[in-house]
């Protein structure tokens, strides 16, 4: 099964050079939102939060080993998505866009909106994160956003853009961690507010012009080198892991519902649990050597501490799965990037970021 990965892969490599220009055609601009596996620096500006990444070792393999607020050693699934899409540049932190003039400058070229610590449900973050920004006040940003493109090329001319543009949304880890920190409950419950809570945010986003939808679920949360602390044999977090596979059925089965309540809603709906799974069974063909230790961190696993200066690097950061306690290194997060945008239905459905890109 990983040899499917592995010829995505290549095909990916083969596909990217040809296809750069009809799909930088298709989509004008890229908006993202959710948590930090995409906030390219919108947590910088926040005073009160715990989830920040805007000082070394992180950003240690990004352009001129910058710490910018991304959660990894360099580019993370934002980047690398904007990348795959034909962008030069994968779209600033909304936050970092202080004056009018740099708002409406940059809003027709993409916003990230995205923020670390923060979940689908508006309660999620002080637990772990303390100040985080929720994706219900994400879309509250973005309906700033439209209001002014609304005043420069009027409303016709808004939605008109915008059903052009690429809705990329990576959220539901943090949820999950508190969920499961407060000690769990009734599942099933969890999982009713939790996609009701994402159709919700999709609904707004809809309204307010979105089309096109990316949306990557959760990969098995109990793997993370934070979560294997917490299971004395050292291995996966099982509880966790399962309520991160029954979230991927959850908030599918409601993507297909919603998209029958909205007649131009178009998505692909990247399955993160499987594409992870699969590295975790067969790592060989990727290269990654290192599955349980995150490059930089303390404790177990690496997983009981943030990464910091003043914690040791690991030797080789390609070889490393997870950079942090909870967080894929740049080299794993490429590897998810080009699968999304290239994979077949084992891995994104019921079509790929690339097809998404191309209706
Ligand atoms: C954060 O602190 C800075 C410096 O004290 C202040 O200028 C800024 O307004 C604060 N930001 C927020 C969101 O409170
Ligand atoms: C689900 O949402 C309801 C209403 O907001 C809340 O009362 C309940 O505690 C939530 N249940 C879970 C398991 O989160
Ligand atoms: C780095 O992390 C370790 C472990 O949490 C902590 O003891 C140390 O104070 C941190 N150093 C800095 C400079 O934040
Ligand atoms: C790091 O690991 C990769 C994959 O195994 C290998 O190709 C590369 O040569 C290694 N780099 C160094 C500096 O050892």
């Amino acid at each position: 099964m990983a040899e499917t990965v592995v010829f995505t892969l290549l095909l990916a490599f083969c596909l990217v050079g040809l296809s750069l220009q009809t799909v930088q055609a298709k989509i004008n601009a890229m908006f993202v939102f959710g948590d930090s596996t995409v906030d390219v620096g919108n947590n910088n500006y926040l005073n009160n939060t715990k989830a920040k990444a805007n000082f070394p070792h992180y950003g240690v393999d990004f352009p001129s080993s910058t710490a910018t607020g991304r959660f990894s050693n360099g580019f993370n699934t934002a980047d690398q998505l904007a990348q795959q899409l034909g962008f030069p540049m994968s779209p600033p932190a909304f936050l970092s866009l202080q004056t009018r003039q740099s708002l409406t400058s940059q809003m027709f070229k993409g916003i990230n909106f995205a923020s670390g610590g923060s979940g689908i449900l508006s309660h999620t973050g002080p637990l772990l994160a303390g100040e985080v920004i929720p994706m219900s006040m994400q879309v509250r940003h973005f309906a700033m956003v439209r209001c002014n493109m609304d005043k420069s090329k009027g409303s016709y001319g808004a939605s008109d853009f915008l059903s052009r543009s690429l809705f990329f949304i990576s959220s539901g880890s943090n949820d999950m961690f508190e969920y499961s920190l407060n000690g769990e409950g009734d599942d099933t419950a969890f999982l009713v507010n939790l996609t009701s809570s994402y159709k919700n945010h999709l609904k707004a986003l809809y309204h307010l012009g979105a089309r096109k939808f990316g949306i990557v679920s959760v990969p098995p949360l109990g793997c993370c080198p934070s979560q294997r602390v917490r299971n004395p044999t050292g291995e996966c977090y099982e509880v966790l892991n399962d309520i991160s596979r029954t979230s991927y059925a959850a908030i599918g089965a409601m993507l297909k519902e919603l998209q029958m309540d909205l007649p131009e809603m178009k998505y692909a709906f990247g399955n993160a649990y499987k594409i992870v799974s699969y590295v975790l069974q067969d790592p060989q063909p990727l290269h990654f050597k290192e599955l349980k230790v995150a490059c930089c961190g303390g404790g177990p696993y690496n997983g009981s501490y943030a990464c910091n200066q003043t914690l040791p690097l690991c030797a080789n950061r390609t070889e490393h799965l997870f950079w942090d306690w909870f967080h894929p290194t740049q080299a794993a997060s490429e590897m998810a990037a080009e699968t999304l945008f290239t994979a077949n239905k084992n891995f994104v459905t019921p079509i790929n970021f690339q097809q998404l890109t191309e209706l």
